[in-house]
Order: C-alpha cells, then sequence, then structure tokens
C-alpha cells in the first residue's frame, strides 16, 4: 500500500508539471486534494488500519500531502506569471509605430473637370444656372421644337417617369426655363447630371452635360465657333486637334458637333472612338426660331447659339480614360490617381 502512496505522488506531480493553464492545474488539486480527492480518500481509509500501522502510512501520507501542496504553489505561481507575460505580450502597445493615417478623400475626376469647365465660362463672362433633373417632357422635349410621336424623339433614349415626367435626357430644357423667365441678352452655363438607358465604354445611363446658351443682337455662326474653340483648346491645350461636324438637332439651325481626336489611338482608330479616331464631346447650333417662338423671343430682332458639352468625354479625353464606366464604379486605386 505504501507503493500505491509513493505512486500516487509519481502521478500527482506529473499532472501538476502537465497543467498548462490555470484551470487544468485547478482541475489536479481537485482531484488529488479535493473532497473526494485520491489523496483525501486514502487519509480517511486510514481509519480502518491497525494504529502501528496508520501512523507509518499516515505520516507518509501527510508528506507527501504538503509536499504536493508546496508543488501546487510553484505551479500556480509561475502559470500566474505566464498568463500575465502572455496578456503583456498580447496587448501590448508600441508607442513607436508611427500612427496610421485616414485617408484623405479627393475630388472626383468628373466633379473636377465640371469646375474646370464653368470657371472658363465663368470667366468669358457666362452665368451659371441649374435646372431640375425631373423634367416635364414639355421642356425637356416639346419646347425644344420635339413634338410628341415625331421621328426625332428617337435621337434620345428615355427614361419616362410617366407620359409626361422623364428624367432630363439632357441639359437643353435649362435654355428654354431660363429664356422664358429672362430677355435677352442671355449668356449662361449650366451644368448637371442627365439619364439616358445607354451602356457601353463611352456611354452611362447617368452622365453630365454642360450647357451655354448666348443670345444677343448680332449673335453668329462665328461666335460659336470662337468660344468653343477657345474653350477647347484651354482645357486640351493649344494642339488639340479638333473637328466642327456638320449635324442635326431639332433645336437648332445650323447643327454642329465637335469631335477631339482620340487619344487612346491617336486618330487610328480604337474601341473606344468606335474605330473612327474620333471621340464626340459635344452638340451646338444657332437657336432654331421655332425655339425663340415657344419662349415668346422675336427671332428677326435676337440671334443666339448654344451648346451641350459632355463632361465625362472631356475627362476620358483629358486623363486618356478608356472606358468611362470606370469613373462610377468608386475603385479607390481609380479614384486615387487623380
Ligand atoms: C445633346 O444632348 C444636345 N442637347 C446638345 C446640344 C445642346 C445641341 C445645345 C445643340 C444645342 P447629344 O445627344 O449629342 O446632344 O449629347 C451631347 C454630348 O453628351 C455628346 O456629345 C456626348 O459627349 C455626351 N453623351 C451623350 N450620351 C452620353 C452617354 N450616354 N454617356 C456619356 N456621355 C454622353
Ligand atoms: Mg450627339
Amino acid at each position: 500500500m505504501i507503493d500505491d502512496l509513493e505512486e500516487l505522488q509519481k502521478r500527482a506531480e506529473a499532472d501538476i508539471g502537465a497543467a498548462k493553464v490555470e484551470a487544468e492545474l485547478a482541475a489536479v488539486r481537485v482531484k488529488y486534494l479535493g473532497r473526494k480527492g485520491l489523496l483525501t480518500q486514502y487519509l480517511r481509509n486510514l481509519g480502518q488500519l491497525s494504529i502501528e500501522e496508520k501512523q507509518i502510512r499516515g505520516k507518509r501520507a501527510n508528506e507527501i500531502k504538503n509536499n504536493l501542496a508546496s508543488k501546487f504553489e510553484e505551479a500556480q505561481a509561475i502559470l500566474t506569471a505566464l498568463k500575465k507575460e502572455t496578456s503583456f505580450r498580447e496587448e501590448a502597445i508600441d508607442v513607436t509605430l508611427p500612427g496610421r493615417r485616414s485617408g484623405c478623400g479627393r475630388i472626383h475626376p468628373v466633379t473636377q473637370i465640371l469646375e474646370e469647365i464653368c470657371t472658363i465660362f465663368a470667366g468669358i463672362g457666362f452665368s451659371i444656372v441649374e435646372g431640375p433633373e425631373i423634367e416635364n417632357d414639355y421642356y425637356n422635349f416639346e419646347a425644344l421644337n420635339i413634338p410628341k410621336d415625331h421621328p426625332a424623339r428617337d435621337m434620345q433614349d428615355t427614361f419616362y417617369i410617366d407620359e409626361n415626367i422623364v428624367l432630363r435626357t439632357h441639359t437643353s430644357p435649362v435654355q428654354i426655363r431660363i429664356m422664358e423667365k429672362q430677355q435677352p441678352p442671355v449668356k449662361i452655363i449650366s451644368p448637371g447630371r442627365v439619364y439616358r438607358p445607354d451602356s457601353d465604354v463611352s456611354h452611362t445611363p447617368m452622365f453630365h452635360q454642360v450647357e451655354g446658351l448666348l443670345v444677343d443682337r448680332g449673335v453668329t455662326f462665328g461666335d460659336l465657333k470662337g468660344i468653343l474653340t477657345s474653350f477647347l483648346k484651354q482645357i486640351f491645350g493649344e494642339d488639340t486637334v479638333l473637328r466642327f461636324r456638320p449635324s442635326y438637332f431639332p433645336f437648332t439651325e445650323p447643327s454642329a458637333e465637335v469631335d477631339i481626336r482620340c487619344v487612346m489611338c491617336q486618330g487610328r482608330g480604337c474601341r473606344v472612338c468606335g474605330q473612327s479616331g474620333w471621340l464626340e464631346i459635344l452638340g451646338s447650333g444657332m437657336v432654331d426660331p421655332a425655339v425663340f417662338k415657344n419662349v415668346g423671343y422675336d427671332p428677326e430682332e435676337f440671334s443666339g447659339f448654344a451648346f451641350g458639352l459632355g463632361v465625362e468625354r472631356i475627362a476620358m479625353l483629358k486623363y486618356g480614360i478608356s472606358d468611362i464606366r470606370l469613373f462610377f464604379e468608386n475603385e479607390k486605386r481609380f479614384l486615387q490617381q487623380f
């Protein structure tokens, strides 16, 4: 039986040594020294033995009990220290590390171009006005000489809200709203969002236009050409290659569109310019007398020109962006370049 006792001590010491955390050690303590622990039971059973045996075994058992108790103390001290050290290490703050800067936002490239356009026109005396994005059919189409059911409506795909209300397809309705309120001279630009069910490398369903309108006595096509050329050279640089191309809009006569030589392929033709070598950036023309009549201006007395710039197209050409949709994907690595 004394052998059992020695064996018990050996095992207890091995268990103590194997305990890696405080909870494990506590379990070992219960196993040997708890109320139903192995050593406790051993001591309890001593009562059944003879006095002589009781003395020998009792003495040894108590020695072992004391010995184990101090082994537990030691192990406990080590595990406590270890726990502290681990938590220090895990919760450590390296005060010498440089701080993490929170990312600094910047102005979206389209907004940057929009502001640049407005600054240039403000510099030559245009004032800036705005109009609604949800527009009456009348302002978006009819007053601009695009009657209901007329084939000219096919030029612009449209998001209809109901039969008479649309998401404006261009900024041209602002021309009408301004002329209804104001007598000539009129010299305004109007930046804003417009909407069309379009989507490819050079078209998005929402994009920005800047409308321009100048009405006075004696305004000619030469003024239109002069002002737009001067603007385009300011925004793209003196060496820009551009062309005025005859076109058609129901609200201008004559009409012209302006193309910039595609910067992606230097005019050789690529998927961005649809192999044409040119990218269309604006529509323009002399205000049609029918539009003047709709707003109560006398076309015999006044003349004027108007234009509508595609802002994303200008940004694409200026920054060499090959897919217009990148502007709206909000990919940080893309936006951070501007
Ligand atoms: C117009 O919207 C006319 N209102 C412009 C105008 C104004 C003509 C005043 C005469 C007088 P157009 O549909 O061509 O025209 O569009 C003008 C410009 O917007 C285009 O040259 C192009 O640069 C840009 N654009 C057109 N559709 C999209 C689109 N889906 N995504 C991005 N840009 C577009
Ligand atoms: Mg066009």
